[in-house]
This record gives structure tokens, sequence and C-alpha cells, in this order.
């Protein structure tokens, strides 16, 4: 780990959240889990159980990475807020994804424009526990963090985008959320699986092309057959 990247970081002082901060876990947490048991990726279901997410308090992110670190090797840290992009790959290609440990006021539980702990820790996480995607994002983090020119970097924030934060899976027949802004929002997962969104089937090419928004319900967004296809992709993207 290079020693720059440390500066970021902070400890999770998981005593100072008030039962107000926990209730609105514990809220988010009723309102999205029954819809997902239907609608998300069985690798999500099984992250998120493996991981030990408690459905009425924040998690201990030291105890969570104890589960994870065995699995996989990742671990969520605690950073401050936004890492700058470059460093929030180079995270991901040491396997530590950077985690913001402040949750959402309950006055907003719907729509916050910044990531809290329920979209990164719930929505990105458990994931991390599944060995070819967290293979798959190790070795996308090396990939956008050696991006040299503004179109490679553009494209990598693309592959990203339609994958990590907004990717849908096939699973026995029926299209599954897996990307953390679908399992984090339910506004997001609906969209995704209506009628207004085009679900296209993954192709690499097609996928770093794509142009997004991130202010809008998404109009288009990629199907993957099995998280193989990621891995593959991000193998042949290497050098
Ligand atoms: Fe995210």
């Amino acid at each position: 780990m290079p020693e720059s990247l440390t500066t970021a970081f902070i400890q999770q002082d998981w005593d100072a959240y008030s039962e107000s901060q926990h209730a609105v876990w514990e809220t988010l947490y009723a309102r999205r889990m029954p819809a997902l048991r239907q609608t998300a990726s069985r690798v999500f279901l099984e992250g998120a159980e493996a991981i030990g997410l408690d459905a009425t308090f924040i998690p201990v992110l030291a105890t969570l990475n104890r589960r994870l670190v065995s699995r996989t090797g990742w671990s969520a840290v605690p950073v401050e807020g936004f890492l700058p992009a470059g460093e929030f790959f180079q995270c991901l290609a040491h396997r530590m994804f950077p985690t913001t440990v402040t949750i959402r006021p309950a006055d907003r539980l719907d729509y916050v424009p910044e990531p809290d702990i329920f979209h990164d820790v719930f929505g990105h996480v458990p994931l991390h526990a599944d060995p070819v995607f967290a293979d798959f994002l190790q070795q996308f983090g090396g990939l956008a963090a050696a991006a040299a020119t503004p179109a490679a970097t553009e494209r990598m924030a693309r592959l990203f985008w339609f994958t990590v934060e907004f990717g849908l899976i096939r699973e026995a027949g029926a299209v599954k959320v897996y990307g953390s802004g679908l399992i984090s929002s339910h506004a997001d997962a609906a969209n995704a699986l209506g009628p207004t969104c085009e679900r296209r089937p993954f192709v690499l090419e097609q996928v770093l092309e794509q142009p997004f928004r991130i202010d809008e319900l998404q109009p288009v967004l990629f199907v993957v057959e099995d998280f193989g296809q990621l891995f593959e992709s991000v193998e042949r993207l290497s050098p």
C-alpha cells in the first residue's frame, strides 16, 4: 500500500453513533431488504449474510472486515469523504474499499447525492465477499489507476458506472440487480427493472462508449450473464 494513500484513512468511532442514526440504518434496511430478496442477485444476498450485516444497527467495520478478509482479502476502509479518483482506484487495486462512515439524516432517507455508509456498506460491500467479483474489482482498480489520458479515465468510469454502481445480472432467466446504486435505492432499482429502462446485453465495447448522467434515472443499463464476464472484460483491457 503506497504510504500517500493511508493519510486519507480514519477510524470509525462506532460508539459515537446516536440511537437515531442506528434507527436510520434500521429503516433503510427494512425498506430495501424484503424487496431485494426478490429483485437482487443471489450473490448480493449471500454476501450480506456472509459479512453479517445486521438489520438494526450500523455495522462495526472491524467486525465485518474480519469475515470479509478471511473470504476474499477485501476490507472496507473508513474515509472522511470523497477520495480523488486516482486514490480511490489505487485502494481498489489493494482490495481496500474506501467507505464513508457517516449516515444520511432521517429527513433525507431517499436521496442523498453523496455516498453514506448505507450506500457504501449495504450497497457495495456484500459483493466483495464473492471471489469472482472480488478479483474483477481489484483488477479494475489497477487498470483505472493506470489510465493515462482523460479519455481512458472516462471509459473506466463508464465501466464502473454500468457494473459496480448500476449493474444488472441474469440469474435463472430473471434480471436481478447487483450494482450498489440499485441495491441501496428503491427508485433506481424500480426504474432499472421497469418498462422505461432499456436493458442491453453487456458488451464491453458498447459499455465503454455509453455516456451516463448521475442526476437522473438511468435510461440504459447493461445485463451480464455472470460475473465471469466482468472479469474477462478487465483481462481484455489489461496491457
Ligand atoms: Fe457507489
